[in-house]
């Protein structure tokens, strides 16, 4: 895509509604490049939460009030506006609020997981999933004796399409698969996979932390029996975060966490659960978030999914093009493409990715080092650490060249 179409999103004017982009560090401008593990949140959706707590704030389905009649129709409106927004018919009913991903995925693996399988079903993975879900699938595969299988990756950082027929079969329970590698950026064929698990009667969960905020999703497109992802990934506030399900699955599960809220009937010798989906939200929720997640969603929506996954598709390719032709720096996923998203990870081969990141700091310049929560794809990768550039919809091209300064810099620094 050129620069004249990703221009298109109007940048500057972007830029105006995120105030921290005006930060700088000993008179260096803020170049915020660390977008994969928590995106800016723009005045509107401050606005909506600050609004929030001035004119509404009050507990949700507990009250006759006034207040909480409010509150309590803010926070259902805004489970039917993201529900909507990812492509669930069902609406509230098939999208619970958690914390976060990695609560959402917790949610799953406890609640279906713990009481579905056992010795001798399968659990399938892939080598690039976060621990948000590795971890999470492990524990639950050792305490119930089924067995954690992982789809290999290529060496160019895609799925082997042919290990994932050989690895997704009759013993496969379950596929848990991440849509938008964190550590790659490749963009996986969710709904092929979907199919596939289908065809083997298996369910398949879709880890879309990494792809919700940047693409369009439609859950029902893919055909994803349950999609997770984050609020503060998707210019929304941190505390909370997304499981869809579909309907007849979410039904059939018992409640993962227990407490006021997510009952219908309790007495002293048993409990009986509420509707969907606040049978899997006990205690009191998180409200004000779910009224700032609202407004990200229209924000996001008011400039455009597709419009949105053009220019980080663009700032990526332009990223990874410049990189590359430093001739010493190695880059981890696909090259620039459909199946690659607007991250780019990558080692500077004489300097170790914490070095580099803090010395890109000293520039202003905001990256993410480490493993990103991906150790055994690391391993995988032969190397302990990995620099990442992630990109959202405020980044310009001019930021990826104070990136590739500041790589220069420390460059000489470590000659
Ligand atoms: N999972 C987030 C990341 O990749 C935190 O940075």
């Amino acid at each position: 895509m050129s620069q004249q179409n990703a221009d298109a999103l109007d940048v500057e004017r972007i830029r105006g509604e995120f105030p921290i982009l005006e930060r700088e560090f000993e008179g260096q401008r803020l170049v915020y490049l660390d977008n994969a593990a928590t995106t800016q949140t723009p005045e509107v959706v401050v606005e909506a939460m600050s609004d929030y707590y001035r004119e509404t704030n009050a507990n949700v389905h507990r009250g006759i009030h006034q207040l909480s009649q409010e509150a309590s129709i803010c926070y259902e409106e805004a489970h039917d506006r993201v529900a909507e927004f990812v492509g669930a018919s069902g609406g509230r009913e098939e999208l619970i609020f958690t914390k976060n991903t990695t609560e959402s995925e917790n949610l799953l693996a406890y609640a279906w997981g713990l009481r579905e399988l056992g010795p001798g079903d399968e659990v399938v993975l892939t080598e690039m999933e976060h621990h948000a879900s590795l971890v999470t699938w492990q524990q639950i595969a050792e305490r119930t004796g089924a067995t954690c299988r992982y789809i290999r990756i290529t060496d160019d950082g895609r799925l082997d399409e042919e290990h994932a027929r050989e690895c997704i079969t009759d013993e496969t329970a379950i596929v848990s698969v991440v849509h938008v590698s964190n550590t790659l950026g490749t963009v996986n064929p969710v709904a092929d996979l979907a199919a596939l698990a289908h065809d083997h009667d298996a369910l398949i969960f879709v880890d879309g932390a990494q792809a919700v905020p940047n693409r369009p999703v439609d859950v029902e497109a893919i055909d994803a029996d349950f999609y997770a992802f984050s609020g503060h990934k998707m210019a929304g506030p941190t505390g909370i975060g997304c499981l869809y399900g579909k309907k007849h699955l979410l039904e059939d599960l018992d409640p993962f966490l227990y407490g006021g809220g997510m009952i219908r009937k309790v007495t002293f010798e048993e409990s009986t659960w509420g509707d969907l989906p606040w049978k899997f939200e006990p205690g009191t929720p998180p409200i004000a978030e779910a009224v700032g997640l609202h407004a990200a969603v229209d924000y996001l929506e008011g400039i455009g999914m597709d419009r949105i996954r053009e220019h980080e598709e663009s700032l990526a390719a332009y990223a990874y093009e410049r990189l590359d032709a430093e001739g010493d720096v190695d880059l981890y996923g696909p090259e620039p493409g459909p199946d690659r998203s607007g991250l780019v990870g990558f080692n500077l081969e004489s300097v170790h990715a914490h070095d580099l990141a803090s010395i890109m700091n000293d520039h202003a310049v905001a990256i993410r080092a480490g493993d990103h929560c991906t150790q055994p794809l690391h391993d995988r990768l032969g190397v302990a650490a990995s620099a990442r550039a992630s990109f959202y919809i405020y980044n310009t091209r001019e930021e990826v060249d104070a990136l590739v300064e500041a790589i220069d810099s420390a460059r000489q620094l470590f000659a």
